[in-house]
């Protein structure tokens, strides 16, 4: 028998504390998933998500308790109604590796929706990814709506541009940079790469655990990994699917990732993956937000086939906010978030931009939670909970959460709370 911790949470009476309708039943019980479970979820989740051909058969136990993911489950009885998986991942934030709760696969049986059945599956299993230091959450939602109530908002998506192959041939050339296949040998070299693009950049996976890391599957899971070469180094890389067929009016190359830390790369990987024009007509690259790969296009043949929208929230105010490289600013700046559980006042020290998160009550919460309200407004800015994952993303400035009701009291520390989180790109190149 695998070792795998299956707490079993009972929901019992339905939590309103977030002001939402109940009607669970009393038997609903929300637990990790066991072996027995997993034919059960596989039926729930290709019911809710569709699935082509025959499924996959199980994989043996072992295998299943060594995959990668915490997968939860809501009974009814002995019936699974809803399931959902937790992935541990590290995400780059503010230069800094942050552990993320990555939550995928959500599923409530179809004839159970509309009955809040998501409500205690989420939080058993967003209280198990804050026990585990996991200080924020991401997913890719199929409609925001579902996830706002736990503080979640949209900070950046995941798209799919297509692009002439023939447009990539007019990108100028780069003198002195050379493309050759990577091999094994190549991939702390890759690795190398990734890292030096993704940290300067807000929300990509280090892709530092199973199922993102970089390895040597990962390698051989494409057609092709191709490098950019100067003098000897890797300054960037390419990984793509031939595809099939040869006619250019039908033949789509598939690039998950075009990564490159000079200009000189990102031209002479363009014009590799243009150098097939005569038989494959479009490349189809897997991107996010405005990549200075990008930027050396010299034309406007880009079209977006599709957008997975990426949203973000704090599990932990003071563990998401402390430890941060910021802006090198120096300041103190109190603020109080609501919503979502997070509900407290704080305040954030930054000295030279690296930042200590602490509880910090306003004054007027010795006289009590009354008072303290009645004071809350003027004592300090206010977050919204899905605000305050818009501002930690570098997603939205204070101006524009204040337009959107996310920040409301004071304004006076709205520049310097701009002007610390702002200034990375949004980027997630990984799909869960
Ligand atoms: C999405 C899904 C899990 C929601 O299940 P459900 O039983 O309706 O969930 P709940 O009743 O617990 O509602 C949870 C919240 O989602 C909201 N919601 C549910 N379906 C929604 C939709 N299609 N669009 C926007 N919001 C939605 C509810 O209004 C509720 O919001 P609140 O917290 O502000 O009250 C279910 O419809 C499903 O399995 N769909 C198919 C697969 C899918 O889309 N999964 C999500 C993948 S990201």
């Amino acid at each position: 028998m695998v070792a795998r911790d299956d707490r079993l949470l009972t929901a019992g009476a339905p939590r309103t504390g977030y002001g939402r309708r109940m009607s669970l039943s009393a038997d609903l019980q929300v637990r990790r998933l066991r072996y027995a479970d997993l034919a059960g979820s596989r039926t729930l989740g290709s019911e809710a998500y569709g699935s082509s051909g025959a499924p996959a058969p199980l994989p043996p136990e072992e295998e299943w308790a060594a995959s990668p993911g915490r997968s939860w489950g809501a009974f009814d009885g002995d019936t699974l109604v809803a399931r959902l998986t937790v992935f541990s991942m590290t995400s780059w934030f503010h230069g800094d590796r942050v552990p993320t709760a990555g939550v995928a696969g959500v599923a409530v049986v179809a004839e159970r929706r509309g009955e809040g059945l998501l409500r205690p599956l989420m939080d058993a299993a967003l209280a198990e990814a804050r026990g585990r230091g996991e200080a924020v959450s991401t997913l890719f939602p199929t409609a925001p709506g579902i996830y706002r109530g736990w503080g979640y908002e949209i900070v950046g998506s995941f798209d799919a541009v297509e692009l002439p192959s023939s447009a990539l041939q007019r990108v100028a050339p780069a003198p002195g940079v050379d493309v050759r296949r990577a091999t094994q040998a190549d991939l702390p070299a890759l690795a190398g790469v990734h890292a030096r693009w993704s940290s300067a950049q807000n929300g990509p996976l280090a892709r530092a655990e199973a199922p993102f890391s970089t390895d040597r599957e990962w390698l051989e899971d494409y057609t092709g990994v191709t490098v950019a070469l100067e003098d000897g180094e890797i300054t960037g890389f390419t990984t793509w699917d031939r595809g099939q067929g040869y006619d250019p009016r039908t033949a789509v190359i598939q690039v998950d990732d075009l990564v490159s830390v000079t200009g000189g790369a990102a031209r002479a990987l363009w014009r590799f993956l243009g150098a097939s024009s005569s038989v494959v007509g479009r490349v189809r690259v897997a991107t996010s937000g405005l990549d200075p790969a990008w930027h050396v296009l010299p034309d406007l043949t880009t079209t977006v086939v599709r957008t997975r929208p990426y949203m973000l929230s704090v599990l932990d105010v003071v563990g998401a906010l402390s430890g941060l490289r910021l802006t090198p600013l120096t300041a103190r700046l109190p603020f109080a978030v609501r919503g979502a559980g997070l509900d407290g006042a704080f305040v954030l020290e930054v000295s030279d931009g690296v930042t200590a998160a602490a509880p910090g009550p306003s004054p007027a919460a010795a006289a009590g939670e009354a008072a303290r309200e009645a004071a809350g407004a003027a004592d300090r800015p206010v977050f919204s909970a899905r605000g305050l994952a818009q501002l930690y993303a570098g997603a939205q400035s204070a101006a524009n959460l204040r337009l959107a009701g996310e920040l409301t009291g004071p304004a006076d520390d709205d520049a310097t709370w701009t002007a610390l989180f702002g200034g990375r790109q949004v980027h997630v190149r990984d799909y869960f």
